[in-house]
């Protein structure tokens, strides 16, 4: 029976595999990168290290990791973490990256290479941010929404005012699920959508 749970470190190569898997807006980017990881390398595990308890897992039937949520209470101690610790040796890994398979491919890099930046949400009321992904087999069946709900909870026992997060304008089908989940758009940069919820 499909449930959620806990991730443990059991489940990285997991969250790599379902991070490529919905990297094109929502659907499958395995097409559109040599490197296998790099998506997952900058969306997934670094969550995982840097706080494993708002990390959680959506097994399909046959037990195996189909889905997760990941994200930090704490944004800007997670981008500086994420400056100083997580991306240093990634970026020498992709030093003299230039065969990209793709433009998603070339944006990740160039993404890792640069890192998060000063942002504005995490000041205003909405410390927490997030990322939900589940394979196509997984989704539609409530899961999404217990793997929300979990983390939300996880946040507010933290004491933390609210979440933001990021969409790509591609992916209007994700707009109606944060919707639904109660966040409301805040703004519409031209990459998409930025949401947020205050509790
Ligand atoms: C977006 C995503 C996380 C939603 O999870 P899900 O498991 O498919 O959604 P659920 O089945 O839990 O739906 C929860 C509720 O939202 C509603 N909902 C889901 N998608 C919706 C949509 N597009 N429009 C309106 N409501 C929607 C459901 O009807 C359900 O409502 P209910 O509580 O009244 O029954 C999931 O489909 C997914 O991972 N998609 C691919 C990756 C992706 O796009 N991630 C987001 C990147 S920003």
């Amino acid at each position: 029976m499909e449930h959620i749970r806990q991730a443990t470190e059991q489940d990285i190569p997991y969250m790599y595999e379902i991070s490529l898997r919905t990297a094109l807006s929502g659907l499958d980017g395995t097409d559109y990168y040599h490197d296998p990881f790099c998506v997952g390398h900058y969306y997934a595990a670094p969550y995982f290290f840097f706080d494993p308890a708002l990390c959680f897992i959506a097994v399909d039937e046959y037990n195996r990791p189909s889905g997760y949520i990941v994200g930090t209470s704490d944004t800007v101690a997670f981008n500086s973490w994420m400056n100083s610790h997580w991306l240093p040796p990634l970026k020498i890994h992709y030093t003299n990256a230039t065969a990209y398979k793709s433009k998603n491919e070339e944006d990740m890099i160039r993404l890792i290479n640069k890192g998060p930046g000063e942002g504005v949400w995490e000041h205003v009321g909405y410390p927490a941010h997030l990322h939900i992904n589940l394979l196509e087999n997984l989704q539609g069946k409530g899961l999404g929404k217990a793997l929300m709900l979990t983390f939300m909870e996880g946040v507010q026992k933290r004491g933390v005012a609210g979440i933001h997060l990021g969409v790509d304008g591609r992916n209007t089908r994700a707009f109606g699920f944060y919707e639904k989940m109660g966040f409301t758009k805040l703004k519409e940069p031209a990459w998409g959508a930025v949401f947020g919820l205050k509790f």
